[in-house]
């Protein structure tokens, strides 16, 4: 049985937070806790939720891993809170840090974020910025492991906008040596920092592809991952996007030149024939629903190592 292991930096803003051994140990944890081998005792530990965009998986999965772990939640409602009046990042942090033990925080800029965790004397959790979406990663690879048994000769490609998601799953990825590629239109490429960041961790450059042609980079891959087109905060784009994404689309002749056992995720929720089509996300090949079960079982092993 595995023991609890406190991970050495204070916070999860990004998937570069983790060792690759850290990595591993919350994944094995996690499956720990979703056979129910696993009781851990934190009873009077609290986590404040503070969300400035919508969540269903994030929001639920947080508040219900804590409370098997026998610690509360609650739920910091920007909107009636004095976080929506404007009071300034740094005094809630401060004041939050008093009465919590941890925070997750889903917001738009990656720099409040960080700004929150400066302040703030307790944890802090990445539960999604415009950067980043790091507690997604720690189950998709759970969700891929528990497909594959390791990570070795995995090819995941990621097809759809360089966006959150992507970014988190090729940090990830290169702390796992998972070979990851991106398949996206010219104008939509992830970060070059995250690019920069996983060239550095990747010990072999051919690891990571950014390519522009689905057809060619689902080829032999393991896994086909999408996720919304225009991510939150971007709704103005959508009708733009959609034409710049024509040709991106999961669809059954894309996934069948994929690897013959391949799986299908999408962190969801899904605009069911844009990113990907109805028959594929209900298909045998799909494991949607395992990878949004397993955002339980990833942070409740992730808030497990916290403490
Ligand atoms: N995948 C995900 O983060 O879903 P929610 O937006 O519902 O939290
Ligand atoms: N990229 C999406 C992910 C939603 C879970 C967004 O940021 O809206």
């Amino acid at each position: 049985m595995l023991k609890p292991y406190k991970l050495k930096k204070k916070d999860f803003l990004s998937s570069l937070d983790l060792s690759t051994k850290e990595v591993n140990y919350i994944i094995e944890l996690a499956k720990n806790f979703k056979n129910n081998d696993l009781s851990f005792d934190y009873k009077n530990k609290v986590l404040g939720l503070i969300f400035d965009k919508s969540s269903t998986r994030t929001r639920v999965s947080f508040q219900v891993a804590m409370s098997r772990l026998g610690g509360t939640t609650i739920d910091l409602n920007p909107t009636t809170s004095q976080i929506g009046r404007g009071e300034p990042i740094k005094d809630t942090a401060r004041v939050l840090s008093r009465y919590c033990d941890v925070i997750a925080i889903r917001t738009f800029n990656h720099s409040d974020l960080e700004e929150y965790a400066r302040w703030s004397t307790k944890p802090v959790i990445n539960a999604l910025t415009d950067l980043e979406h790091p507690c997604q990663a720690l189950a998709d690879f759970l969700t891929i492991k528990e497909e594959f048994l390791d990570f070795k000769n995995v090819v995941l490609t990621f097809i759809g906008d360089g966006n959150n998601v992507a970014h988190s799953l090729i940090l990830c990825g290169a702390l796992l040596s998972v070979e990851v590629r991106i398949a996206c239109p010219k104008g939509f490429l992830p970060n070059p920092y995250v690019i920069k960041k996983a060239r550095e961790i990747y010990k072999n450059d051919n690891l990571l592809k950014i390519m522009h042609d689905p057809h060619t980079a689902v080829q032999g891959a393991n896994v086909l991952y999408t996720d919304v087109w225009s991510s939150m905060g971007e709704e103005y784009q959508k009708e733009e996007k959609d034409k710049e994404f024509n040709g991106f689309t999961i669809d059954s002749d894309l996934v069948k030149k994929a690897d013959k056992d391949a799986i299908i995720l999408h962190c969801l929720p899904a605009y069911r024939e844009k990113e990907i089509t109805n028959a594929v996300i209900e298909s045998d090949k799909s494991r949607i629903f395992e990878q949004a079960e397993n955002r339980l079982h990833a942070q409740q092993a992730l808030l497990a190592c916290m403490f």
